[in-house]
């Protein structure tokens, strides 16, 4: 049975193994990178999906969440990277871990989510590239992929300039 939770600290190294699977090294080249490179995921919203094994729970699948300014006026969340262990891909588990990441998202008061990926995939849970379409991205982007989510209405309204990161950096908390 595959069970999505919070993302347990052991579960790192298997973590960074499936995403080097998934994307391979070209994922530190992508343009999202830029806003998660030397910061620390948003709180409470790194999830892992686990299948328990005799050898312990095997990560089969990822999500995390980072926290992004947008523009001068608007906060929101970046999405990704999200991946699935090829096994397990087109099960619904991506499906089942996106849905439970925005819900969390949600109901810890995040207004607005925006992502890099292919819209015929995240349309479905309700992303377009309409709400982004002032935003702009520290690096090269097919706007066609630059989609958003508004969590509350109307949460994108002065959403318009640049987008930064704005998550803890890494050092403030190794240092503490
Ligand atoms: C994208 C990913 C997380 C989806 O996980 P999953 O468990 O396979 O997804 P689900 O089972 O919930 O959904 C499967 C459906 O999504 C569709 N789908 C999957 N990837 C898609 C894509 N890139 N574009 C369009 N549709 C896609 C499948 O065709 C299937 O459609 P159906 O429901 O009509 O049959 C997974 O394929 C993966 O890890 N891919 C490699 C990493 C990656 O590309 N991550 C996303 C980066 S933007």
């Amino acid at each position: 049975m595959i069970w999505i939770g919070a993302e347990p600290p052991q579960a790192a190294s298997q973590r960074e193994a499936l995403l080097d699977r998934a994307f391979g090294p070209a994922r530190f080249a992508k343009t999202a990178e830029r806003l998660r490179e030397g910061r620390l995921p948003a709180e409470e919203l790194s999830f892992a999906a686990l299948e328990s094994t005799a050898h312990g729970d095997m990560l089969v699948g990822t999500l995390r969440f980072w926290h992004v300014r947008l523009g001068e006026h608007c906060d929101g969340l970046l999405l990704g990277p999200v991946a699935v262990g090829e096994p397990w891909r087109g099960t619904g588990l991506g499906g089942r871990i996106i849905r439970r990441g925005l819900a969390t998202a949600r109901a810890l008061g995040h207004r607005a989510v925006i992502l890099v990926g292919d819209a015929p995939y995240y349309q479905r849970f309700g992303f377009s590239a309409a709400p982004a379409s002032r935003l702009i991205l520290p690096g090269p982007v097919d706007r066609h992929r630059f989609l958003a989510l508004e969590l509350s209405p109307g949460a994108m309204a002065t959403a318009e300039g640049p987008v930064r990161a704005s998550g803890e950096p890494v050092d403030r908390r190794r240092a503490a």
